[in-house]
């Protein structure tokens, strides 16, 4: 334990916000600090007791199996205990209950929230009404800031570096979170961006606009062949998120990789969000490209390191 404390203390476990709500809230300092802290938190990954005592509230009102499990196994190899639930409609939210007083209840039980939510802004609000730190698990096609954190320590610890690569990003662009948090993140870093997705889920022209203020070089391509990348970002079509369900039908299954595609892309790395419904054929799953089941697992130190400094184990 105390060996533990010397380490995290030692190595400046980084100091953040009290939540994680978007990753617009981070600068490139903070992100690097998270990463270094995640690096340190592996060597800890088969368990401590600094968060004994304290209990994790999962508040899922939308479903998810790598959010919310290697939350739950990040605060339980950090010593913490986890309270939750994975459907609101087990819960008062069925009678009626607003998320505001939901989360004014869960405060009463846990030091810290972890929310997923459909709708945009929601873990923003949840965190205007408690005093308690809240983690933002994803809200609507808004943010995914957790997921961001893993991509980009994924993407470090595989090749060395963020900066200086080229990031093709495939797939729902329109409607998946991880993709705006990822390329609000990526705008931090001297990367140039390639982006291929199918008509009508291009990249939002706010996040465009956005990217090119920052002077980051972003190419549309029209074909995967014509992708040349260091690393591949390959998201699944969000049915859900769909308005009009014949609109999903004109999309659906429109790209695809398989072992034949691999050969465009060389050695670039393939990472992916999960789940994946159509769009990485599993036969590519044994390939050196394929690091997606390794990009999940890599969910559980970052988020040690985001509760434990949530947490205030930085001071
Ligand atoms: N990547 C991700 O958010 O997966 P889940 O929906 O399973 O949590």
């Amino acid at each position: 334990m105390i060996e533990t404390l010397k380490l995290l203390k030692g190595n400046h476990l980084v100091s953040i916000m009290k939540d994680i709500i978007s990753i617009h809230d981070f600068d490139r300092d903070q992100i690097e600090g998270v990463l270094k802290s995640a690096q340190i938190m592996e060597r800890f990954i088969q368990g401590t007791d600094i968060l004994e005592g304290k209990i994790l509230a999962t508040l899922f009102f939308e479903p998810s199996t790598r959010t919310h499990l290697s939350f739950e196994s990040a605060m339980k190899r950090l010593g913490g205990k986890v309270i939750g639930f994975s459907e609101s409609s087990s819960t008062s939210v069925a009678k009626g209950e607003t998320l505001q007083d939901t989360v004014r209840i869960t405060e009463q039980y846990s030091d810290i929230i972890v929310i997923r939510h459909p709708r945009d802004g929601a873990a923003r609000l949840a965190a205007e009404v408690t005093s308690i730190p809240v983690i933002n698990a994803g809200d609507g096609t808004n943010q995914h800031p957790t997921q961001t954190l893993l991509d980009l320590y994924t993407i470090q610890k595989e090749l060395g570096n963020i900066d200086g690569l080229t990031i093709g990003m495939m797939g729902d662009l329109k409607y998946g979170r991880t993709v705006h948090s990822l390329s609000c993140a990526l705008s931090w870093f001297d990367v140039s961006l390639q982006v291929l997705s199918p008509p009508g889920l291009e990249l939002p022209s706010y996040i465009t606009e956005d990217l090119m203020e920052k002077s980051i070089d972003i190419v549309e391509v029209e074909d995967m062949e014509d992708l040349s990348v260091d690393v591949l970002y390959v998201t699944r079509i969000q049915k859900e998120r769909f308005p009009d369900l014949e609109e999903y039908e004109k999309v659906r299954g429109s790209y695809r990789i398989t072992i034949k595609t691999l050969d465009h892309l060389g050695e670039a790395i393939i990472l992916h969000p999960l789940p994946r419904v159509d769009e990485i054929d599993p036969e590519v799953d044994t390939t050196p490209n394929a690091l997606y089941f390794k990009q999940a697992w890599n969910g559980v130190p970052v988020r040690m390191a985001l509760l434990a400094s949530a947490l205030g184990w930085d001071q």
